[in-house]
């Protein structure tokens, strides 16, 4: 059987190692996560998610503060329209993140930013095609649009200089969001340079409603390959959800798409942003333990572990100080839940809210455990260490296995003696 080292993903006149780490917000996918792809020859990304609160953690700017000190008089109103993100400095922390990443930047892959579209951030408009020039402002190599249709977005750059030449592409999880997406783009003259093809099986957000287990990815890109012959269009696609192993990644590849895009095994390496304790939790977890729920305000099912902390969890909304939830007329579906049950309780302090979350601040503080389907595995990609922890990996080990492994199998690390080491 083939390795993924066999195939190369083309982009323009260039030639990648086919494997993108996929982006995980809030800075899940770090930087030094995404440097490790590219350093390795592959394409890495990091995401724009809450990104003044992620530049305030790495550069020590005051973006959250000072945003919460201006609207500190609204925090006890449930109408958040007044809450607006200042785009200016919106500009300043994407080009700080996205600056700083691209100045580490060694080797020969790229670096790309995950844009999703439904932080619509109470102007969706305007901040989305701020967080995009502002990324093409600071060097990003490309733009990855994902949760949501994007149909707007390539018009909101179609001015920037860097327009024709960044790599922009876009996740899909039909053949019609893609259609619906080429038909919009095709009066620009500019089509993707990649297209993500993400099935039900990722984690993060999923593109299916909760009927996701009737879907398969090898279905839905067989649909796209056959229209994409049929319609002439050369465009790579890259597979993504559930791929665990090279093998399951070869099986991908052999059939004619450019790449895969992983995530979940990413998870518990170093370099991720998670702290080592959340790591645990994804190692120890079993098949049962993960779920698809619709806590998530922004309507899409989320797939998470059970005992995500941000499940039931009932605090204050959090919008003068992120608000990244907010939609164009300042509503948030976790405000509406969380009124609802201090409204029926109002005698308990901070009453569960069972049906949404308040994503943006557990998102924040690493409390809403967010997993791909096959996180019940990562346990038997390292060791058990003496004090009953397992071992976390490095990104070089986990993306060289998925470069160089064949038969389904998965290299385990060297083992070291003990947690700490
Ligand atoms: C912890 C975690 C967070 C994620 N966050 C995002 C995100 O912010 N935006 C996005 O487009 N996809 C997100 N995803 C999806 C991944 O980028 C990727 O496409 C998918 O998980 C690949 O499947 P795998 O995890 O089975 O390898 C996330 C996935 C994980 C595991």
């Amino acid at each position: 059987m083939k390795r993924v080292d066999d195939f190369r993903l083309r982009l323009g006149n260039k030639e990648y190692v086919p494997i993108m780490i996929g982006g995980m917000g809030v800075d899940i996918s770090t930087s030094e996560l995404a440097l490790e792809a590219a350093r390795l020859g592959g394409i890495g990304h990091i995401s724009d998610a809450m990104v003044q609160d992620v530049s305030d953690r790495k550069f020590d700017t005051t973006f959250v503060k000072d945003k919460t000190k201006l609207y500190k008089f609204n925090i006890n109103n449930m109408d958040k329209a007044v809450v607006q993100f200042d785009l200016e400095r919106l500009a300043e922390a994407t080009r700080l993140h996205v600056g700083a990443t691209m100045a580490a930047k060694k080797g020969d892959g790229l670096i790309f930013v995950n844009v999703m579209e439904k932080l619509t951030m109470n102007a969706p408009k305007e901040t989305l095609r701020t967080r995009l020039a502002s990324a093409l402002d600071a060097g990003i190599d490309g733009i990855t649009m994902s949760a949501g249709l994007h149909l707007g977005s390539f018009e909101l750059i179609k001015d920037h200089p860097r327009f024709r030449e960044a790599k922009l592409g876009i996740i899909v999880s039909s053949v019609r969001a893609l259609q619906l997406f080429l038909r919009k783009v095709a009066k620009l003259n500019r089509p993707p340079d990649f297209i993500i093809v993400e099935g039900p099986l990722a984690g993060g957000h999923l593109g299916f409603g909760f009927d996701w287990k009737e879907y398969d990815l090898h279905t839905i890109i067989d649909e796209i390959l056959a229209y994409m012959r049929a319609e002439n269009i050369d465009i790579p696609l890259i597979a993504a959800g559930g791929v665990f192993t090279g093998s399951d990644a070869v099986r991908f590849l052999e059939k004619g798409v450019g790449g895969v895009q992983v995530a979940t095994r990413f998870t518990v390496t170093h370099e991720c942003g998670m702290p080592d304790s959340v790591k645990q939790e994804y190692f120890r977890a079993s098949e049962e333990d993960i779920i698809v729920n619709g806590i998530s305000p922004t309507g899409y099912p989320m797939r998470m572990l059970k005992s995500t902390p941000a499940i039931g969890s009932g605090i204050r909304p959090g919008c003068e100080s992120y608000g990244y939830l907010l939609d164009a007329t300042g509503n948030c579906a976790y405000i509406n839940s969380y009124n609802r049950e201090v409204l029926a309780n109002p005698d308990v302090k901070n009453p569960p809210v069972m049906d949404k979350t308040c994503l943006c601040t557990h998102m924040r503080n690493y409390n809403c455990w967010t997993c791909g389907h096959f996180t019940y595995r990562l346990k038997d990609t390292t060791h058990k260490l003496a004090d009953g922890s397992y071992q976390i990996l490095s990104a070089e080990h986990v993306f060289k296995d998925y470069q160089f492994s064949v038969d389904d199998q998965v290299a385990l690390p060297e083992k070291q003696e003990s947690a700490a080491a």
